[in-house]
């Protein structure tokens, strides 16, 4: 058991979306405009590479044990060795963190791509060096009153298991962004995802819960992102002495919801206000989102999420 390191963000500097940010790339933190990776990188030329999502409250990263751990299982699958220690890179976060001068309201991108090749070409054995490690924070605070988004079901199907396991968060984003130019060309903020079975299964960027008389209920994970929001959002509402259930959920239940949010590290808990031109509920954040959000927001300051523990 360590703990991670809490920086002491006191030394306040000047910080805004203006000043250059600094980005950490193979154990240096340059410039924006310096950071950057090979052109034969293999994240640039084919997507292979794995990320996490972490947010930053009060100088502390939630849950970033987990994501650890999620990066780390990625990694495995792909066959990419990560070329630090846990311990090394949750310390290469916060000097990053610390180097931008941010306390709060970060959102960082931590990639680790196989590396560069020694020629073009998908084959993993054209990279002989080590993976690249990549970490960009970015100022992107979460607004006190989630806004409620709209969202519409696109054709295109999130993949399963037998294709790509969704479990594998990958820096290959094109199925979300085919759904995502689905979305952006109907107007509305984000696509609502199936399974092959026609169940649904996420949104394009986030995990979705449905509420009806009071009772939660979430997709399976064989067709989405094991969320790490999601799993808090399921934990705090079985505190609260909630039904959770992960199950088969049809266009028809989110259409007679009471309630839908969504579940992600950068927007939280967010409400679904409207899907495919139904209003939703109340059509505005809800009772029992509400109580999740805040809940939520009170577990990722709390403090108890500060000590970690951790595998060398
Ligand atoms: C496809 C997808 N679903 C869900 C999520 C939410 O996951 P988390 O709560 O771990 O941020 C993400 C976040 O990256 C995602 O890319």
């Amino acid at each position: 058991m360590i703990s991670y390191p809490i920086y002491d963000f006191n030394e306040e500097r000047p910080v805004s979306q203006e000043r250059e940010l600094r980005i950490y790339v193979d154990g240096k933190v340059l410039p924006r405009s310096d950071a950057r990776v090979s052109v034969f990188d293999a994240s640039f030329q084919s997507g292979d590479a794995v990320w996490e999502g972490l947010r930053l409250y009060d100088g502390v990263v939630f849950r970033l044990d987990e994501h650890l751990d999620r990066l780390w299982r990625s990694a495995k699958a792909l066959e990419i060795a990560i070329p630090l220690s846990r311990s090394a890179l949750s310390d290469a976060v916060y000097a990053t963190l610390q180097a931008n001068g941010f306390r709060d309201g970060a959102h960082i991108r931590l990639m680790v791509t196989r590396g560069e090749r020694r020629t073009s070409g998908m084959n993993p054995q054209n990279v002989g060096g080590r993976a690249t490690v990549v970490i960009i924070p970015e100022l992107k605070p979460v607004p006190e009153t989630p806004p409620g988004i709209r969202l519409r079901t696109v054709g295109i199907r999130r993949p399963e298991p037998d294709v790509l396991d969704p479990g594998i968060h990958s820096a290959n984003q094109l199925n979300s962004i085919l759904a995502k130019l689905e979305a952006n060309r109907a107007g509305v903020d984000g696509a609502l995802m199936l399974d092959r079975a026609g169940f649904v299964a996420e949104t394009d960027s986030s995990n979705i819960f449905i509420v009806r008389d009071g009772v939660i209920a979430t997709p399976w994970s064989t067709a989405c992102l094991h969320g790490i929001t999601r799993r808090a959002t399921i934990e705090l509402a079985r505190a609260n002495g909630r039904d959770v259930w992960e199950r088969d959920v049809s266009l028809f239940d989110v259409y007679s919801a009471d309630e839908v949010f969504t579940t992600g590290t950068v927007q939280e808990l967010m409400p679904v206000v409207e899907i495919d031109g139904r209003v939703i509920g109340p059509g505005t954040l809800g009772p029992v989102t509400a109580e999740l959000l805040s809940a939520y927001r009170e577990l990722v300051r709390s403090g108890r999420e500060r000590v970690h523990a951790t595998r060398a």
